[in-house]
């Protein structure tokens, strides 16, 4: 799928985009790798760290469509993975969120269909499920923007899917860097902000390796989302810290109790596959007609019963106390 391509990665500085390229040159032979973001500094340390000829450091924002058609000529394949993910900082910033998530997304898919692109992958969030924050908002406003593109394609090669899924563990500002900070500081109490509150959770190597299966999956129009487990936030404070008491500390702003991949209202269009659901759009596209049932792995899948939601909450798999500790000392070694 990526031997011989040209790929670029908008956010590719991030903890997906480290660890998306990772994958790419132990399993493939890309031609080029291009890095699209904005910070110098984030770029120069993966440079550093990477120190292979195929990758290219495009410094540039998701906001200027001049610079990221730039940046796509003579691309294959793009994974959209910049966006600005801090939930309060979303609330606090609405316009900035919106610029880069809403207007970036706009700009990636512009530049995709000007310059030829063959396939687009934008990373979703649970967030953009049911959303009840700006962050959640926006990531909901770019997936229907790259559902829609699907039917501006009209004669050209470009195909744009969207990878949906919930909290990778110990990515930067999650709760688990948070907890180990706070044993480490010693304290005596770990802050949870609800006894209730459950999670989606996956680990980056899981969603690099979801994501190069969407390429492989996708026809154009789908959300992709893998079954993953659930995890209590206090059962994951217990995992982490046995001996310390728990602190219930309130939600925080935009913050949910649960999560949800496939909302009730979409169940009409969700799908159910072996390890994964897909929910097809709820437009027609004009000029194609996709059977989203057989998947060009030969993959099938069928439609969920309507009022059928995938959530946080009433998920069939959920890690036990132990199981959270060994997924998130796999989780340490894998990035280690
Ligand atoms: N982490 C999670 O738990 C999680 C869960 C579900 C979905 N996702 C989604 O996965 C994607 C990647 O997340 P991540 O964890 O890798 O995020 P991250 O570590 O915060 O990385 C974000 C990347 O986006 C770049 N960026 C931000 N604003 C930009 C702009 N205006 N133009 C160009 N680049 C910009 C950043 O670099 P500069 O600041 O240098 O530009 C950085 O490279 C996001 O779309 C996120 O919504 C994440």
């Amino acid at each position: 799928m990526f031997n011989g391509k040209n790929i670029l990665i908008t956010g590719g500085t991030g903890s997906f985009g480290n660890a998306f390229c990772k994958y790419l040159i132990e399993n493939y032979k890309p031609n080029k790798i291009i890095i699209f973001s904005r910070d110098e500094y984030k770029q120069y340390i993966m440079a550093q760290k990477f120190k292979r000829p195929e990758f290219r450091f495009f410094i540039g924002d998701v906001r200027d469509l001049s610079r990221l058609k730039m940046a796509m000529s003579g691309v294959d394949m793009v994974v959209h993975a910049a966006a600005l993910k801090h939930v309060p900082a979303a609330e606090y910033n609405p316009i900035e969120c919106i610029h880069t998530n809403v207007m970036g997304a706009e700009n990636v898919i512009r530049a995709a269909l000007e310059e030829g692109v063959e396939k687009v992958v934008a990373l979703s969030t649970d967030k953009a499920a049911n959303p009840i924050n700006l962050y959640g908002a926006t990531k909901l406003a770019s997936d229907k923007l790259f559902i829609a593109a699907n039917n501006m394609t009209g004669n050209r090669p470009t195909r744009f899917s969207v990878v949906r899924y919930g909290n990778v563990v110990g990515s930067r500002g999650s709760v688990v860097p948070l907890f180990k900070k706070l044993i480490a500081q010693g304290v005596e109490k770990l802050p949870v902000t609800h006894p209730d509150m459950t999670r989606f959770w996956i680990s980056l190597r899981q969603g690099v390796e979801f994501v190069v299966k969407a390429f492989h999956r996708m026809q154009g129009g789908e959300i992709f989302v893998p079954k993953i487990p659930s995890v209590r936030i206090v059962d994951l404070a217990k995992a982490m810290a046995p001996d310390k008491e728990i602190e219930i500390i309130g939600i925080r702003p935009g913050e949910k109790l649960h999560e949800v991949m496939c909302p009730a209202d979409d169940s009409h269009l969700t799908l159910e596959f072996a390890d994964h659901f897909v929910i097809t759009p709820s437009i027609r596209f004009y000029d194609k007609e996709i059977d989203y049932g057989k998947n060009p792995l030969g993959e099938t899948g069928s439609p969920v019963e309507i009022g059928f939601e995938y959530n946080s909450r009433i998920n069939p798999h959920f890690l036990t106390i132990e199981e959270i500790r060994a997924f998130n000392e796999t989780v340490e070694m894998e990035e280690a």
